[in-house]
């Protein structure tokens, strides 16, 4: 019964999914070595944000573990766009799950440049703007200013014609008003959330745990920010939302979609239970046929919004 669930997503511009469990930009590398997670039961992989150049990433220490989260400074370590198109690209075009590439950059040039160099390139199916890397010296900038993710997102928008994702940071006062400035400028969809900004200290040594001091905060802790985040940006925007933040079972996987997201992203969990792929895929079928909905699109919860009074 639940093999026979059409669970099928379209996140704009012809790019379908056929299932809307995807796996999130940093967790998951370029999708080469991701052993013991089942790709049959993946709508799309997000790769590691991309710039123009090869980066090496920040110094050690990069992850730090917290209760029920972890931090990471990674610092947009990748082999830079042209590596990808000549390398990852031509084994990507013989994959049957589309592969979305994660853009970053420190100026808008950079994701100009890396956007305009993967148009048109056989197997790359999307393009996901990362404005909200906290980890590069002003990669917040873009994300906090409507204005800024505005501009961002049309000079992209203006030299391709793949899907773009523009990928949101949850280190705002309205996300609200960042999602409709780039779903203005062009935008098919917005992915949230990314990282929240934390740190941790080390008490023995007298000095923070990461080399940068601080970085992204993941995991099952933040799923309930990043949830009202999308149910937030799901009543405003005309566009898909792609729900991620703590999500490690069907459950959590179910909040998203019934909050109004169109799909949604594994992270932190690939790390720890890279099998969750297959058990969260399966775990939405056995709900969606056991309500006897039958697609994806009758979940969210359209009616009886209730304000949170806090
Ligand atoms: C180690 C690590 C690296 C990440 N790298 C990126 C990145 O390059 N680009 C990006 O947009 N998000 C990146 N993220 C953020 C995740 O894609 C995701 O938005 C975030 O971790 C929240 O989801 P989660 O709680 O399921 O992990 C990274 C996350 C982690 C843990």
């Amino acid at each position: 019964m639940a093999d026979q669930v059409d669970l099928s997503v379209s996140l704009g511009r012809g790019l379908r999914l056929r299932s809307p469990v995807m796996v999130a930009s940093g967790t998951f590398g370029y999708g080469f070595d991701a052993h013991g997670a089942d790709r049959t039961a993946l709508g799309a992989i997000v790769t590691k944000g991309t710039t123009p150049g090869a980066r090496e990433g920040n110094a050690p220490t990069r992850i730090a573990e917290t209760p029920s989260a972890m931090l990471n400074a990674i610092g947009l370590q990748n082999p830079g766009v042209d590596h990808v198109v000549r390398v990852y690209a031509p084994k990507w075009a013989t994959w049957d799950v589309p592969v979305i590439v994660n853009v970053a950059g420190d100026a808008v040039d950079d994701y100009v440049a890396v956007a305009r160099r993967l148009d048109g390139v056989a197997g790359i199916a999307g393009l996901e703007l990362n404005i909200s890397c906290p980890n590069v010296a002003n990669g917040l900038q873009f994300g906090v200013d409507p204005r800024m993710a505005a501009q961002l997102t049309a000079g992209v928008r203006a030299v391709t014609r793949l899907p773009l994702l523009v990928k949101l940071t949850p280190n705002v006062t309205d996300i609200v008003a960042v999602g409709r400035a780039v779903e203005d400028a062009g935008a098919d969809g917005v992915s949230a959330i990314n990282t929240y900004l934390g740190m941790a200290i080390d008490v023995r040594r007298r000095r923070p745990v990461l080399s940068r001091g601080s970085g992204g905060l993941s995991g099952p802790a933040i799923k309930p920010l990043a949830l009202h985040a999308v149910w937030e940006l799901a009543a405003a925007l005309r566009i898909p939302v792609v729900g991620v933040g703590g999500i490690t079972t069907a459950a959590d996987a179910l909040e998203f979609l019934l909050a109004g997201a169109a799909a949604v992203q594994l992270g932190t969990v690939n790390y720890v239970r890279p099998q969750a792929v297959r058990e969260i895929h399966d775990g939405i079928a056995a709900y969606i046929a056991a309500h006897d909905l039958r697609h994806l699109g009758a979940l969210p919860i359209r009616q009886a919004r209730v304000e949170a009074h806090v």
